[in-house]
């Protein structure tokens, strides 16, 4: 499948139309931002590894019976995917407590919790992706209640898969983003990426950060975090 017309550049990805309209391709870039676009960067390689491990994360959420929009790899950063619509829901799954779940509920970083939670935040940069309960979703029309239960469960799901699999790489799943769309048969699928952008990925030995946020906070050692999350998984 070729890629024809650009149809929208994001912070981290290019989306194409293809000459087939129920499908798009996704071109990864190796921009990096935080803080809603405040902080910019580059991570060199990032484009790549965000491309292959979400596809590989993306299979095996597959093979356990999450549908996804994935359908082939097409180069190291390309890939086609169903053309979907996105829900505008951030949905966030944590395990410990990070980011702004500390800064917002004054709970230590590092804090196992003693379930895993679920967050939703609405998707509009002007807004700052502010958080919302289900009753502002149902209110809203973001999302409808079936769908909400759907994408719920699908998120805890995904949440149990992705904690074992990462826990056999030596790597504890702090917290991830998930995104949903919806098909043209309104089928809801999980879409955008799982990557170390998306994911609070730490070492369960040493608890050093491998994901993004060696990059939001300035840590140093981006590339190698990302590269280890990639060889680690990948074996690459
Ligand atoms: P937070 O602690 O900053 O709310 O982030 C929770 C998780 O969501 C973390 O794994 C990083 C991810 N995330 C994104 O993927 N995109 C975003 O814009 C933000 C703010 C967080």
């Amino acid at each position: 499948m070729k890629k024809t017309q650009q149809l929208y550049e994001g912070k981290a990805k290019k989306v194409y139309a293809t000459e087939d309209d129920r499908y798009v391709i996704v071109d990864y870039k190796d921009d990096a931002t935080a803080f809603n676009g405040l902080k910019k960067g580059s991570i060199a390689g990032k484009g790549v590894i965000n491309n292959r491990v979400t596809n590989y994360m993306m299979k095996l959420l597959e093979e356990k019976g999450i549908p996804t929009h994935f359908v082939e790899e097409i180069s190291q950063r390309e890939t086609v995917v169903k053309k979907v619509k996105i829900i505008p829901l951030e949905v966030i799954v944590r395990n410990i407590a990070a980011g702004s779940f500390s800064k917002r509920f004054g709970v230590p970083e590092g804090q196992k919790l003693l379930c895993p939670t679920l967050e939703y935040c609405y998707k509009d940069d002007a807004l700052g992706d502010p958080m919302v309960n289900d009753s502002h979703i149902l209110a809203c029309g973001w999302a409808t209640k079936e769908e909400l239960d759907t994408i719920s469960s699908y998120a805890l799901k995904i949440n149990e898969i992705m904690q074992e699999f990462f826990l056999k790489a030596n790597i504890l799943l702090v917290d991830f983003k998930l995104e949903f769309g919806k098909t043209a048969d309104g089928t809801i699928v999980l879409a955008d990426e799982i990557s170390p952008d998306t994911c609070r990925f730490w070492d369960a030995t040493t608890m050093q950060k491998l994901d993004k946020d060696r990059f939001r906070r300035d840590l140093g050692g981006v590339e190698d975090a990302y590269q280890e999350i990639f060889k680690r998984l990948l074996g690459e």
